[in-house]
């Protein structure tokens, strides 16, 4: 619910159990007054101190009233080189070259729904939602500056964008443009950050704000493997259950910047957005510039309420979801089995075996393709390699799907190889700075996906693959970072959009497929989830979130990625033993659990497992479409720090406590252990809980002291308790 006081230009905005608010003040300087849990309102800007301090210089309309300073005042979106040394959100150069921006209120505008952004993914819905736009002014530069606050009360999210256009009738150079400012009126937070590498992504890291900035970016071109772009602050004692605390998404797939500033006065500053470097944006007069959209969501008792907030908006009001209401197919995928080395032959037995254990769909991953027996060779030339698959899809696809299986594919297609006829024909269409050594990354170039002419051909090649068989599933795969960064189509002037332009440049041919077939599913990747971020998920209702498959990696990095994402997003499969990337062999069950925490398939020959494996499997399967529901739907509850504990558990109820599914994975085994018991969360205290079919347990009982854990007799051993209120 959005309130206004018109006469104090007060503008408040309550979600479900929190409040946040601006004002405009006297000067027309917009001051963020609060943001926290729900309280009923007024004018909160009477929290705001004033007092002269030191080197915080005052504006000219302040007179000789020292105390009035944009440096010391909390700002809801910063201005830069005018008073407020702190991180500035916005920066531009007119003609004259200053780089001064002064944003003061000038007006505002009241909808109902949802705002969308062109070109941007973004948060959708109807009615359920308000939007406030604010519009800022610097005068003298001719540059208006509106901030949209969209907000969905029942999921405590607050959506922000902003746009900026040049009202002048000379070009400005936009050289920085943030997404989100957030000040905070208090010191004592924790930066929470999730972060890692190529195989080891989203690890958690929490540490103490300390004087300064503290930050994360990429400057890779993609949201990156090595830091997301969603963030948490918090008062320093937050945990799962209780604590303020607040989450900071960006929905955008490029290079960002979160950066958290604790400032002179012990207060906080959040910041977050496109990165800065290397964009430059040169808005001609009249001409509109659009940030991606931010998310928030404030939880007043602690890190589960948040994650399940934004889970719920991803699920209902950001992913594009064909499946909704209905089961997506548990599928196979050949990589980890064959890598570049089948034919048809091969793929149809790996999906001969898996069609009888309940598996639904085959994916026919990387080397399908062109002269494709490596990764050397072959992007860009998506047409069907016969040698391989003799016939093409037309032959392949019926075989498949006489087994009762549908049929998925993959592709790369920001890449080009230089052994292919593509760079052949067109060497000019991959990004390279002339005159320079160019810079391979897996052995291949990134084509320039902000030339439209270049989008069109491959999207043209594509759109023909796509058309040609019964495709219901693409994995839209992206395996390097961007390096020399230059478009042969820009002006020198212009070479700092590019970062930007190659990201909508991804979107549009996404938004095209999307359009096309709307009946494929679209599973994002990048090298495993070195794009696992909210603008993908727009687009690709589920990304693979990691290219290590092993079990108990795989804990850590599924529960980092807990953090903001539902388990519907979250790509996760079984893979063989040992395992590819750590040699570690764990048993068919606990891979079974662990990818139930995901989207759940399975990425191995099954022609190589024993009977009794195969019963496993098909155990599995079963009990996954039977749960379906709660297991993607349902509350998500962290109930250990599978880096702190001895063991990884979680567990998915459905709201009301109705039914919950518990999972825990021990780690390795040792004598002695001591007696454990898991206390669960997110049920019904009043209700008596069937345990797996046995046993009556109360649900206040299963809260309050916890079910007494069975001792485990190995290493990574698995337990899954499904809990039904009689
Ligand atoms: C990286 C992906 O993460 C893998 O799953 C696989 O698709 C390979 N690329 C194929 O090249």
């Amino acid at each position: 619910m959005i309130v206004l006081d018109q006469e104090n230009k007060v503008f408040t905005l309550h979600t479900r159990n929190a409040t946040y608010q601006m004002k405009a003040d006297r000067s027309r300087v917009l001051l963020h007054t609060y943001y926290g849990p729900r309280i009923g309102g007024g004018d909160l800007s009477r929290l705001i101190q004033y007092a002269d301090r030191g080197f915080s210089p005052n504006p000219s309309e302040a007179g000789s009233n020292r105390t009035y300073s944009l440096d010391t005042l909390p700002q809801e979106y910063s201005s830069c080189g005018v008073g407020d040394f702190r991180l500035p959100s916005i920066e531009f150069e007119p003609a004259d070259g200053s780089r001064l921006a002064d944003l003061r209120y000038a007006g505002y505008e009241l909808k109902k729904g949802k705002y969308g952004l062109p070109g941007l993914p973004a948060f959708f819905g109807g009615d359920e939602w308000e939007t406030l736009v604010i519009h800022l002014m610097d005068s003298t530069c001719k540059t208006s500056v509106k901030l949209f606050y969209g907000v969905l009360e029942e999921c405590d999210l607050i959506t922000r964008a902003v746009q900026v256009v040049n009202e002048g009738s000379r070009p400005v150079q936009l050289r920085r443009c943030a997404s989100l400012c957030l000040d905070f009126q208090r010191g004592d937070m924790d930066f929470i950050t999730f972060d890692g590498c190529h195989a080891q992504e989203r690890g958690l890291n929490r540490s103490p704000l300390r004087p300064g900035v503290q930050s994360v970016e990429s400057v890779r071109g993609t949201s990156s493997h090595h830091h997301n772009p969603f963030v948490i602050l918090c008062e320093s004692g937050a945990n799962e259950d209780c604590g303020t605390c607040y989450g900071a998404m960006l929905v955008y797939s490029g290079n960002f910047l979160a950066a958290a500033e604790r400032t002179q006065l012990e207060n906080n500053r959040l910041l977050l957005g496109i990165n800065p470097y290397h964009f430059c944006y040169t808005l001609a007069p009249g001409q509109t510039f659009t940030a991606p959209e931010a998310a928030l969501v404030c939880s007043p008792s602690g890190f589960g309420q948040m994650s399940r907030q934004f889970h719920r908006a991803i699920r209902e009001h950001l992913i594009h979801d064909l499946y909704e209401g209905k089961r997506r197919p548990v599928l196979i995928n050949n990589w980890e089995a064959t890598e570049f080395h089948f034919d048809a032959a091969k793929l149809v037995s790996i999906a001969a075996a898996a069609a009888p254990l309940g598996i639904e769909l085959f994916v026919m991953d990387d080397g399908w393709f062109g002269v494709r027996d490596s990764d050397s060779s072959g992007l860009g030339d998506w047409s069907v390699n016969e040698r391989k698959l003799p016939g093409g899809l037309e032959a392949l696809v019926p075989k498949i799907q006489e087994l009762g299986m549908s049929f998925g594919i993959w592709i790369e297609p920001e890449m080009v190889s230089e052994d292919s006829d593509l760079y052949r024909a067109r060497p000019d269409w991959a990004l390279r700075a002339p005159g320079r050594p160019f810079t391979r990354g897996r052995s291949q170039l990134v084509l320039d996906f902000s030339r439209k002419e270049v989008r069109d051909y491959v999207y043209g090649a594509i759109k023909q693959v796509l058309g040609s068989a019964g495709i219901t599933y693409v994995k839209w795969d992206m395996n390097r970072s961007l390096t020399d960064v230059w478009s042969a189509s820009l002006a020198s002037s212009r070479q700092g959009e590019l970062f930007h332009r190659f990201v909508l440049g991804v979107y549009d041919i996404l938004d095209r497929m999307r359009r096309d077939f709307p009946h494929i599913l679209i599973e994002g990747c990048c090298g495993g989830g070195g794009r696992f971020d909210a603008g993908m998920l727009y687009y690709t209702p589920q990304i693979w979130c990691s290219d290590n498959t092993d079990a108990i990696d795989r804990l850590r990095i599924q529960y980092g990625t807990s953090f903001a994402y539902p388990v519907c997003a979250m790509g996760s499969h079984v893979s063989a033993v040992p395992n590819q990337q750590t040699g570690r062999s764990v048993s068919m069950e606990t891979r079974g659990v662990v990818a139930m925490a995901g989207t759940f398939g399975y990425e191995m020959d099954l022609n190589h497992t024993t009977e009794e494996e195969r019963e496993t499997i098909r155990r599995q399967t079963a009990f996954f479409k039977e749960h379906y529901d709660l297991i993607q739907r349902g509350d998500y509850y962290r109930l250990s720090d599978p880096c702190a504990a001895p063991y990884a558990a979680w567990e998915q109820a459905a709201p009301g406590g109705g039914e919950a599914l518990v999972s825990l994975v021990y780690g390795s085994n040792h004598a002695a252990a001591p007696f454990r018991t898991l206390r669960l969360k997110g049920l019904n205290p009043d209700a008596l809980y069937r345990v797996n079919g046995g046993e009556l347990w109360r649900g206040d009982v299963l809260m309050a002291a916890g079910f007494p854990l069975p001792m485990p007799t190995g290493d990574y051993q698995s337990l899954q308790l499904y809990l039904k209120a009689e």
